[in-house]
Parts: C-alpha cells; structure tokens; sequence
C-alpha cells in the first residue's frame, strides 16, 4: 500500500489588498509548496501593454502584443521574481501606474486565455498554492482546497499603503482607496472569469487576524485537505 501525501492544489482568490499573496506565501513555505501569485502575469502584460501603447481597445493591437511577450516566474528563496522578456519586472509591476491599469486589462479574453492556459501548466505537477481572483473558479475548478479572502474596506487601504510607503512609493489613503474600489468593481462585473467566491471555497476574513493567526487557520485547512485524500 501506498502511504505517501498526495499534493495538492490550493486556491486562494479575493477581493485587492486583503492578503492574499502574504497568506499563499508564508502557506506554500509551510507545506514546501511552489507559490504562485498570478496577479503579478496580468501586472506583467499591463507594463508591456503600457510601455508599448498598445490600444486595449484593438483586439489585432492586443492579439499581436501578445505574440511578442514571454512571461516567467523564477524563485528566489521561496520569493517569486517576474520576468518580462527576460527583464526582472517584479518592482515594476507594483507601480500606481500599473494599479490603474491592471484591471481593464484583465478583462480581455485573448489575455486571460494565455494567463491561463499558462497558470494550468504551472499546476500539472502539483504541490501548489496559487492566489488570484479565477484561481477557484476557472483555472483550477478542481483544487483540493480553496480559501476566499475578504478584509474590510479600510483595513485593506492600510496595508496597500503601508506596503507602498514600504517601497517608497508615494500615495494618499485616498488614492489608494479609490484605487482599490475600482479594481475590485472592474473585476467583479467583468464578463470573463469575474471574481467571486466558488462554491466549495472557505471564506476567511483576515480584518482583526494577524498574518499569523492567517496562516495557522489556512495550514489547518491544509492539513484537514491533505489527510482526507492521503492514500
Ligand atoms: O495584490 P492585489 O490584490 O492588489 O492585486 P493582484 O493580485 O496583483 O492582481 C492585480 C489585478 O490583476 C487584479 O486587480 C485583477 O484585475 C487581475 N487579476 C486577474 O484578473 N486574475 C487573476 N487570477 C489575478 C489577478
């Protein structure tokens, strides 16, 4: 008989900013699973997207972009890094401008549709947290385990701008908060792969939890996962 653990794969989707990729990361060390934050693919083509003005509105504009971009993600220390044709974009990729564009660019389908087919290969072997906002929903509607995160409106503002002022990065609450209203409205009525909360996911409100009470509720979650499948 077999007794080994079955890896698995992890979803963990919500709303911006609510803790996400904090939660997949320190949860993917703990298991010594591989991390992935799709978000950064999509932030990713929307600097290249930018930086060669490209039309979003054009879908031959788009269709040919796409052609020309190679994304991938390599680990260092557990920390993912973006590649952009082969540039290291992962700072980047987190600028305000980004922020603002990020979402409509998302809602194409020619781009999701590469994210995707790509976020699927990455999951053939297993033994994966990914965090996005489809990652429950349509990239890997058959994960093990999914986690929906939410976190109050506030609360969220705080640690986007704490994160960004971590980095240098100057923006008002305000601007930050707008910012987060409208990603989250973009990409929750979008028409392909909107975000919302898969049926079989637990939802986890990470307000008044501290990353580590986060990571011991979603570990446990894990382990319950992991056991009952265990052959
Ligand atoms: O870190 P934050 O929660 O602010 O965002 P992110 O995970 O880096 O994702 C940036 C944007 O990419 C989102 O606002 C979505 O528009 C898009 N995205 C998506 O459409 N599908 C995913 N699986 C991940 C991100």
């Amino acid at each position: 008989m077999h007794t080994g653990q079955r890896k698995i794969i992890i979803a963990i989707d919500g709303y911006s900013a609510c803790g996400k990729s904090t939660l997949a990361r320190a949860l993917a060390k703990r298991l010594q699973y591989l991390h992935i934050d799709s978000g950064a693919m999509y932030r990713a083509v929307t600097l290249y997207f930018m930086r060669h003005h490209i039309n979003i509105q054009d879908p031959q504009d788009v269709q040919d972009a796409l052609e020309k971009i190679s994304i991938y993600l390599t680990f260092e220390n557990e920390t993912q890094i973006t590649w952009l044709n082969h540039e290291n974009v992962e700072a980047a990729i987190r600028a305000p401008e980004v922020n603002q564009w990020v979402s409509p660019v998302s809602t194409l389908t020619s781009v999701r549709k590469e994210m995707v087919a790509q976020q699927q290969r990455m999951g053939k072997g297993k033994g994966l947290v990914m965090d996005g906002r489809d990652i429950g929903t349509v990239v890997f509607p058959e994960a093990e385990l999914k986690m929906f995160l939410t976190a109050e409106l506030d609360v969220r503002v705080e640690r986007r701008w704490l994160e960004l002022n971590e980095k240098g990065i100057v923006a008002s609450r305000e601007e930050v908060k707008n910012n987060l209203l409208q990603r989250d409205h973009i990409d929750s009525t979008r028409e392909d792969s909107p975000l919302r909360k898969a049926e079989d996911a637990t939802v986890i409100d990470t307000s008044y939890l501290t990353p580590k009470e986060q990571l011991q509720i979603a570990h446990d979650l894990a382990r319950a996962t992991i056991d009952r499948i265990k052959i």
